[in-house]
């Protein structure tokens, strides 16, 4: 018998602890909010605090701790197309940990794109497993990855035909969704399991107007933040896996290791209670959330010296699918950087962006957003596209030329866990070609490593590299934000 997706067994049971009213000898300390400061109770609330419980000895007896959330993942499992699913208190961030360490280990391949999250060097790291890179395309004009081919994948496979998995990332930061029925089809043929991040996904699969998602693509994992773009609490993810190519046994086990032992019961319900919501009302909730984003993306496009990214897109690089609810918008024409724009929005008009790099923002639009959300945004835009329009045909940001010159992958020396754990130093990046690096090295534009630990140094990456600091360009990974030096193996 399918399980009644009205119900939500594991919010139910948190709110009938609550309304028990226990004399709580268990975690955290602030006993319910009773000795709380006066600043969090303020922040936080009562209500709150009187389920700011760990699982066990809170809404679950201690002697049985898991058969609530148990029942509540099958619900979830189902829900989402698979047989079996993990509540992550951890974010996707430790879904994807899980996963790589019940695929692979010391010495192992992993194909996967060049994009992928940083989660995914922790993966390779714990493991010791090497990459055997996928690399999307870069949107020259807008600075960001397009998306891996089923070409890509492919030629990756045949690289690497005794790769533990092939794992792809969709849709991306800005929508974009890969082909994940044809690679999926490609790894499966290869004998090879297929795992999906589909962190900016947890939507897809109640909403068919929407791109593809995981389960249904064939995935036999994938993981989805129902933080990022439905209602679970920040911090919640779903990782879930279905037919035989992965261990599930295995990846319980994992999933044990990579979370908290203290899992906070009102992320499990916040979990249950979007779960529901999305399996009762996702494919209502999700068409009006769709159809605010393109009435807006529509007026962003006929403002002057302003862009909206839109469905072009598909079909260019690897790109199949696009999830019209992320707005990609740049006012670089207008002279104002992402950053700048950013500012702005938030300075002025009190908009806050989910991200800005030198280029672009990008937003977010769900059902939570209401018209006259999406009205002030464009109004403010508007606005901002009048102060700025003296300045129309400057370029918002020197990055774009260093863009269309981004270094491809050299080589994998040393896997990433070897080049993590040896010895290293920090050396002047102009002596830093042929050393292999110790570090992730990753500018914002284009958000792709540019080094990972373990590649070798070519002299093309010293002098990009040597730019993109002398461009002002926003780096994360190195040790030295300046870029003055790298870390090396020594
Ligand atoms: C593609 C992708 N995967 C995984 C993650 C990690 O997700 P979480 O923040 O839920 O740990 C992110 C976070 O932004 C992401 O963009």
């Amino acid at each position: 018998m399918p399980h009644d997706q009205r119900e939500t067994p594991y919010l139910d049971a948190t709110l009938r602890y609550r309304s028990t009213g226990y004399t709580p000898f268990h975690t955290p300390g602030h006993k319910l909010g009773k000795g709380a400061p006066d600043g969090l109770r303020r922040l936080m609330g009562d209500a709150a605090l009187a389920v700011d419980l760990a699982m066990a000895g809170g809404v679950e007896d201690t002697r049985e701790s898991t058969h609530l959330v148990r029942l509540a993942e099958d619900y979830a499992a189902e829900a989402w197309g698979a047989d079996r699913a993990w509540f992550l208190v951890n974010g996707s961030t430790s879904g994807i940990h899980s996963l790589l360490l019940t695929l692979c280990g010391p010495g192992d391949a992993v194909i996967v794109p060049r994009n992928a999250h940083k989660s995914l060097l922790a993966g390779l790291i714990f493991t010791g497993a090497t990459p055997v890179y996928m690399e999307p395309v870069i949107d020259s004009a807008w600075g960001i990855p397009l998306q891996v081919s089923s070409e890509d994948a492919r030629a990756a496979i045949e690289r690497a035909p005794h790769a533990k998995a092939v794992l792809v990332t969709s849709p991306t930061y800005n929508g974009l969704g890969a082909d994940l029925s044809a690679i999926g089809r490609l790894a499966h043929d290869a004998g090879i399991p297929f795992v999906t991040d589909q962190a900016w996904g947890p939507h897809l699969r109640f909403c068919p107007e929407l791109p593809v998602d995981a389960m249904t693509a064939g995935a036999d994992a994938a993981v989805v933040s129902t933080h990022k773009l439905i209602s679970g609490l920040t911090q919640s993810s779903v990782l879930m896996a279905r037919g035989e190519r992965i261990n599930h046994a295995r990846l319980d086990t994992m999933v044990g290791l990579t979370q908290s032992t203290s899992p906070q019961a009102l992320v499990y319900a916040s979990i249950d209670a979007a779960r529901q919501q999305m399996a009762v009302h996702g494919a209502r909730l999700w068409r009006g959330a769709a159809e605010l984003a393109e009435w807006a993306r529509a007026e962003i496009r006929a403002l002057p010296g302003l862009r909206c990214l839109g469905t072009e897109v598909l079909s260019q690089g690897g790109v199949a699918e696009f999830d019209p609810t992320r707005l990609t918008v740049s006012a670089c024409d207008l002279g104002v950087s992402g950053y700048r724009l950013e500012t702005l929005l938030r300075d002025d008009y009190r908009i806050a962006v989910e991200a800005a790099d030198s280029l672009n923002v990008v937003l977010n639009v769900t059902f939570g957003d209401r018209r006259e959300d999406l009205e002030l945004l464009v109004g403010s835009l508007r606005d901002l596209a009048t102060r700025h329009g003296d300045a129309a045909g400057k370029s918002g940001s020197a990055c774009s030329s260093l863009l269309a010159r981004t270094p491809r992958f050299t080589r994998q020396v040393l896997s990433p866990r070897e080049a993590v754990f040896a010895p290293t130093v920090a050396r002047p990046i102009t002596e830093c070609a042929g050393e292999v690096s110790a570090e992730m090295v990753t500018p914002y534009p284009p958000g792709i490593p540019v080094l990972g630990p373990g590649e070798e140094i070519s002299p093309e990456i010293v002098t990009y590299l040597r730019e993109a600091g002398g461009a002002g360009l926003k780096v994360h990974g190195p040790e030295d934000r300046t870029l003055a030096t790298l870390r090396v193996v020594a």
